[in-house]
């Protein structure tokens, strides 16, 4: 009855089961696994918020597969405050950057073809690939303490096979928060170059980096070594996930990009998903980033400090983070990440989630949300530390 791309058992884990049960006697869980922004109390101006999806221009239909260009021009506009020129005829809205990529693996994979993923990273590729037929082949990203993260280039070449199309970048990456290189970019554009593959670059955490870095590439939109597509969206930039825009940038060898832009076209045309309300709120949404990606910044940057300072003389060991909204604690591995998630769910009601969540090759690792507020994080990851120096 059933297509094969759906391959899911939907038995709850152990971890959810206790959640579930804490839940039903009413425990009080200190919940570092919260990263929904618009739960965490930031103050959002929600006057002008609203506001901005009340304009008359939003009752004429007008369905272009790129986007309204008022849009793509506000979109380009936030670009160029980065310092990067781009060409709103360029640019694709799209609801998601979840809906980019599946737009992008129809545009560039056929089934069971195969896209590279880093490992460690988000844990819903799994899902976007298979419901679009697309296999994923995992290349690692490589910790060097206390440097940070690197792409092992040896192990992109082990995943390229003859079936593969595109090699897929997150930066800074979730949950690692590494961003990626000047050189790194470089040699996958070599790669891809010589291989015939696209590079897609998933920059949505791109304006939530915590110090200046000259060796970092900042955004990839002017990319035009290889068939490149970036993408991103107000779910971070603005922190509005239920807004729902989001957006593709392609750039590359002029000849191929246009052939994708042309591509892209039929595709968008075929959903037209982004509302005219949200696209033409999108201009004035874009200009109040800056206050809400302040407070974010120093909530995550305060929790991080707290983190270093804790971390430091203890069994346990923060791995370095340069960006986003997440940070990774490697522990003793006398007990399996998932018995530490659970001992530390059922004894101190801190619940974090296990590095094989997010992929990780090897034992073991939390990750910690770092969009809570100060008090509830210092209390859990305080619990956490505890927990670790006792067992
Ligand atoms: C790396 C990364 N990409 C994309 C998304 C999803 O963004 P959107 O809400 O635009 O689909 C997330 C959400 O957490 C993410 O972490």
């Amino acid at each position: 009855m059933f297509s094969s791309r759906y391959k899911w058992n939907l038995e709850s884990n152990q971890l959810a089961l206790l959640i579930d049960e804490k839940r039903r006697v009413g425990a009080r869980i200190l919940d570092l696994t919260e990263s929904n922004p618009t739960r965490a109390g930031f103050d959002y101006p929600t006057k002008e918020i609203l506001s901005a999806l009340a304009q008359s221009a939003a009752m004429l239909y007008e369905p272009t597969p790129r986007g309204l260009i008022v849009a793509r021009e506000a979109v380009a506009g936030y670009y160029a405050e980065r310092g990067f020129s781009v060409d709103p005829e360029h640019i694709h809205l799209t609801a998601s950057t979840s809906e980019a990529y599946s737009y992008l693996f129809k545009l560039l994979a056929d089934q069971h073809q195969s896209v590279l993923v880093p490992q460690p990273s988000y844990p819903l590729f799994e899902f976007l690939a298979a419901l679009e037929g697309v296999d994923l082949r995992h290349y690692e990203l490589n910790y060097v303490h206390p440097l940070g993260w690197r792409i092992d280039f040896d192990s992109v070449e082990r995943a390229i096979t003859s079936d593969a199309r595109a090699i897929i970048v997150v930066s800074p990456n979730n949950p690692t928060g590494s961003f990626i290189k000047l050189r790194e970019v470089e040699r996958l554009n070599a790669i891809c170059v010589e291989r015939g593959l696209a590079l897609i670059v998933d920059e949505v955490f791109g304006d939530y980096g915590f110090d200046a870095d000259v060796s970092r590439a900042a955004s990839l939109v002017s990319n035009d070594a290889a068939l490149t597509f970036v993408m991103s969206g107000l779910s971070k930039i603005l922190a509005l996930p239920q807004m729902k825009l989001g957006w593709i940038v392609t750039s590359g060898p002029a000849g191929l990009r246009d052939e994708a832009i042309e591509r892209l076209d039929l595709i968008a045309d075929t959903f037209l998903s982004v509302g005219a309300p949200v696209q033409h709120a999108a201009p004035a949404w874009l200009r109040l980033r800056r206050p809400l990606q302040d407070q974010i910044l120093n909530r995550a940057r305060g929790n991080l400090n707290w983190l270093e300072q804790k971390a430091e003389g203890s069994p346990l060991r923060l791995l370095r983070v340069e960006g986003g909204w997440y940070a990774t604690l490697e522990l003793p591995r006398h007990l399996s990440e998932e018995d530490w998630a659970l001992t530390l769910l059922e004894r101190d009601d801190a619940l974090a989630h296990p590095g094989y969540f997010f992929d990780f090759s090897r034992e073991a690792f939390l990750i910690l949300s770092l969009l809570p507020r100060a008090e509830i994080f210092r209390e859990a990851a305080s619990r956490i530390f505890a927990r670790i120096e006792r067992v």
